[in-house]
């Protein structure tokens, strides 16, 4: 999709903006936008293999659950990888040029594509605020901002777990835990906009859990082949931390035949991988924290991301934290939307001229992601 070119920033200034707040992630990509359409894909982007996949198709790119569906036809990539776009540079990254730029182009179809499901008018300028890991470097911010360019005519990113936090009007004294596919992200909230050096980011999600159970059903289980898309369904409907409360057991196919497995013990080890890190990553963040606040931020920890379902992760981490005094520990109960919820309510909460400022300074931001940050600052 191109945006129509704006006539004039006063022109523009006279129409209401459209906008948009998505959740950039490298598992989903949700938006929900100001007419009130919401949507969400996996981020994988497919290309159909050859000519008869293309006729057979109908369509040069699929997106999310549809790819999966026809993977055989296709040549597929998820763009984004822990938390940023899986590779950004060929020599960096030790690819080639052809397979970055497929991951690039894979980005921006995407975004392009979500964008298009919300239904953005035509002639009306369409603001975007992004959410992206809290973490997330320069370079991938960058990127970001330029592969949403067509999708927007001005773009802002903002960190994952402010945005939940904004969006839930937890601007203090609150401690945002987004546990993803691919980065567990934090962020305290101390009623402004938290800086880098506040925030963490843990490379660890369900994406982790998702291959560790694949390598110990191997182990466990030599004959029984599992994908990563059974891994990760039966992580989603039987995912637990703690104790294992009654033994999980699922239908695989034995040599080809269905039988009931018990799947209790590698499944609790996978996921016990998420707990250690999410935890001392909480501690060590409330540890360098002023003191005089530490105790606020414990009487409010929000876990939120698709990982934070799975069950008992409230109840470890509130055990874990025993020692160090009164703690609430709660979960968001809209994981999908949280950050596409609060990125939208930033927009929209965004004064029209910071919005017009960035429409006449479009090579600025692509080039200075920083000042979006002062601008989300001075909009919070
Ligand atoms: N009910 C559930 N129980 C356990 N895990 C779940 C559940 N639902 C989704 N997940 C897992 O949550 C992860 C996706 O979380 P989320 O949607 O927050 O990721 P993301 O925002 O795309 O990732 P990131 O923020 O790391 O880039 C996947 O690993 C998915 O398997
Ligand atoms: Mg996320």
């Amino acid at each position: 999709m191109n945006r129509t070119p704006i006539a004039s920033d006063t022109e523009s200034s006279k129409k209401k903006p459209f906008c948009v707040g998505m959740d950039l992630g490298t598992f989903k990509t949700s938006v929900i936008a100001s007419n009130g359409n919401r949507a969400v894909a996996q981020s994988i982007v497919g290309f159909p293999k050859d000519h008869i996949a293309r006729a057979a198709l109908g369509r040069d790119v699929l997106f999310g659950s549809e790819v999966l569906d026809k993977r055989l036809s296709l040549d597929y990539v998820r763009p984004f990888q822990n938390g940023g776009l899986k590779y950004l540079d060929p020599a960096e990254a030790g690819v080639s040029g052809e397979l970055v730029d497929l991951h690039k182009d894979a980005a921006r179809l995407l975004i392009n594509h979500v964008v298009s499901l919300v239904a953005p008018p035509k002639d009306t300028p369409v603001f975007g605020v992004i959410g992206v890991p809290s973490r997330a470097s320069i370079k991938n911010k960058r990127f970001i901002i330029e592969a949403a360019s067509q999708a927007f005519d001005a773009v802002i990113v903002v960190a994952e777990p402010f945005a939940v936090a904004y969006g839930m009007n937890l601007l203090v004294d609150a401690l945002v835990v987004d546990i993803g596919a691919g980065t567990t992200d934090l962020c305290p909230m101390y009623g402004s906009y938290p800086t880098d050096e506040d925030q963490m980011t843990v490379p660890v999600g369900g994406s982790h859990v998702d291959e560790e159970f694949i390598r110990l059903m191997k182990e466990a289980y030599p004959n029984i082949p599992l994908s990563l898309r059974m891994a990760q369904q039966i992580k989603e409907k039987h995912g637990f931390v703690g104790e294992a409360l009654e033994q999980v057991c699922v239908p695989l196919r034995v040599g080809g035949l269905p039988q009931q497995v018990d799947v209790t013990a590698p499944l609790q080890a996978a996921c016990k991988i998420l707990v250690e890190p999410v935890i001392e990553a909480i501690k060590s963040l409330i540890g360098d924290f002023d003191p005089e606040f530490q105790t606020s931020l414990l009487g409010n920890i929000l876990l939120c991301g698709g990982s934070s379902q799975i069950q008992g992760f409230e109840k470890v981490i509130r055990k874990a934290l025993e020692p160090y005094g009164a703690c609430e520990v709660t979960r968001s109960n809209d994981c999908m939307f949280a950050v596409a919820a609060g990125a939208l309510r930033l927009g929209m909460n965004m004064p029209q001229d910071h919005w017009n400022e960035l429409l006449g300074k479009e090579s600025d931001q692509k080039t200075n992601t920083p000042s979006a940050g002062v601008r989300i600052r001075a909009a919070a």
